[in-house]
């Protein structure tokens, strides 16, 4: 994992315009659940385009650990045979998540709701990232669970012999949490019941439909989300094919907006109308973002996003899209950088929470390359392009892929390079950002 080796420090810099196609590698979410509902389903479940980071690797090894078979095709196929809802195996040594808040989070649900021990550990990020979150919903349903105080990593779960359905009002806009009392409601008699008042990301909605569980979403009258979801079903294996990831494509898609006379497509991109909040935005600023080829894969919309380097301005990002766009503020943070006037980003407490308190990260990041921030609370106010040179820096990534890789992007368009402390992190979720970058133009030197 990233944190075992010694840091690998990369810098950027401008130089051309960037120029090309690409594909970005497939979408973690629906990477990580491929794989946890291929382990609860019996056959054999089939996967293309999953994505192969650190994060999720460590998904497949830990279903591995519970009993399922998970291999890999000569032609990067992955196959999962899984044991059917309630027939995961106790695993014989502690589960590693490394980086992975997905990961681990959902694979607690998914094992709290078997009648099963399991020790979770991760590395220094992880370990500092509330669990509470998870661990409350699964105590009501009968997990109990061993963990150190504030209820963080490493901590062990066991699963009770039969879990309670509950009904659950989700306390904080996260698809994580949702979706881990959905995992424990798989193995549940009877039905659980998620509210959810704000939307997030309902990928765990649409793929366990997929595979046959009855599961239904209401809308109720406050506009909240009701997911009933009916225990015990049995799963029919699938083939999925899995799309290219938004949260990846935003890296490329800023950095053809910001480097001028760049002219970037990046094809098969997942579309899920609750993963897009960036690309609105970036629109509302003005920018030349067409979405070509749009068409619909595996009950999901893809396209191909084309953008064209463009005249950025300032806006309020309103507080409401934040789930739709929570792991792309940092990259949204640095479109701003470049454009007229200061865009505002409120409602962004869970950025305190994730791989790095991301909020800090960013405002320390833009100051380290003369850009001009302001953070609060809950919110980042970027006041754009000033009359002084931007770079310059070293930012430190904090053991946070995504603050790596926007940093680098804030480097190609720079008027010095930037550098970043260890860019090892990238491999949790995009390994091949350096080369696909390359490929279009852009600059990198080991620094
Ligand atoms: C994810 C949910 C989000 C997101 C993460 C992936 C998921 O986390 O940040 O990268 O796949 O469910 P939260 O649920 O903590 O918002």
């Amino acid at each position: 994992m990233a944190h075992a080796l010694p840091p690998s420090p990369l810098a950027a810099r401008a130089g051309r315009p960037l120029v090309g196609r690409i594909r970005v590698p497939g979408d973690k979410s629906i990477s990580h659940r491929s794989l946890m509902f291929g382990a609860v389903t019996v056959g054999e479940t089939r996967i293309d385009g999953l994505l192969e980071a650190e994060d999720v690797l460590g998904t497949a090894t830990a279903m591995r650990a519970l009993g399922a078979t998970v291999t890999r095709d000569g032609d990067g196929r992955w196959r999962v045979t899984g044991l059917g809802v309630g027939g995961l195996l106790e695993p014989e040594g502690v589960l590693d998540f490394g980086n992975a808040g997905t990961g681990s989070r959902l694979a607690m649900g998914l094992i709290g709701g078997h009648a099963v021990a399991a020790t979770f550990v991760g590395d220094a990020s992880l370990s500092r990232r509330p669990m509470g979150r998870v661990l409350d919903p699964l105590r009501q349903m009968g997990v109990a669970v061993i963990a150190r105080a504030g209820d963080r990593l490493p901590l062990t779960l066991k699963g009770p012999q039969t879990a309670l359905p509950i009904t659950y009002r989700v306390p904080m806009p996260s698809a994580q949490v949702k979706s881990a009392v959905l995992l424990a409601g798989l193995n549940a008699p009877g039905v659980t019941t998620v509210i959810e008042p704000v939307a997030t990301r309902d990928h765990t909605e649409r793929m366990l439909l997929g595979f046959g569980a009855d599961l239904t979403v209401e809308i109720g009258a406050a506009g909240e989300r009701i997911i009933r979801l009916t225990g015990r079903p049995e799963l029919k294996p699938q083939t999925i094919v899995v799309p290219g990831d938004p949260s990846s494509a935003a890296f490329a898609v800023v950095a053809g907006l910001i480097v001028p006379g760049s002219d970037v497509t990046i094809e098969n991109v997942l579309l899920n109308p609750l993963r897009t909040g960036l690309f609105t935005t970036l629109i509302e600023m003005g920018a030349d973002l067409t979405i070509e080829n749009p068409r619909r894969s595996g009950g999901e919309e893809v396209g191909d996003v084309r953008v064209r380097a463009s005249r950025l301005t300032g806006v309020v990002v309103p507080p409401e899209r934040a789930p739709s766009m929570i792991d792309e503020y940092p990259i949204l943070a640095v479109a701003a950088a470049f454009a007229q006037g200061p865009t505002v980003m409120e409602g962004l407490e869970e950025l305190r929470v994730k791989e790095s308190d991301r909020l800090a990260a960013v405002a320390r990041g833009l100051a380290a390359n003369g850009v001009e921030a302001r953070e609060g609370e809950s919110s980042l106010t970027v006041l754009g392009r000033g009359t002084g040179p931007i770079g310059g820096g070293t930012v430190v990534t904090d053991l946070d892929h995504r603050i790596a890789m926007a940093f680098l992007v804030l480097g190609l368009a720079a008027d010095r390079p930037v550098t970043i402390d260890d860019s090892a992190v990238m491999a949790t979720s995009f390994p091949s950002f350096r080369s696909l970058m390359e490929g279009l133009g852009g600059e990198f030197a080991d620094a």
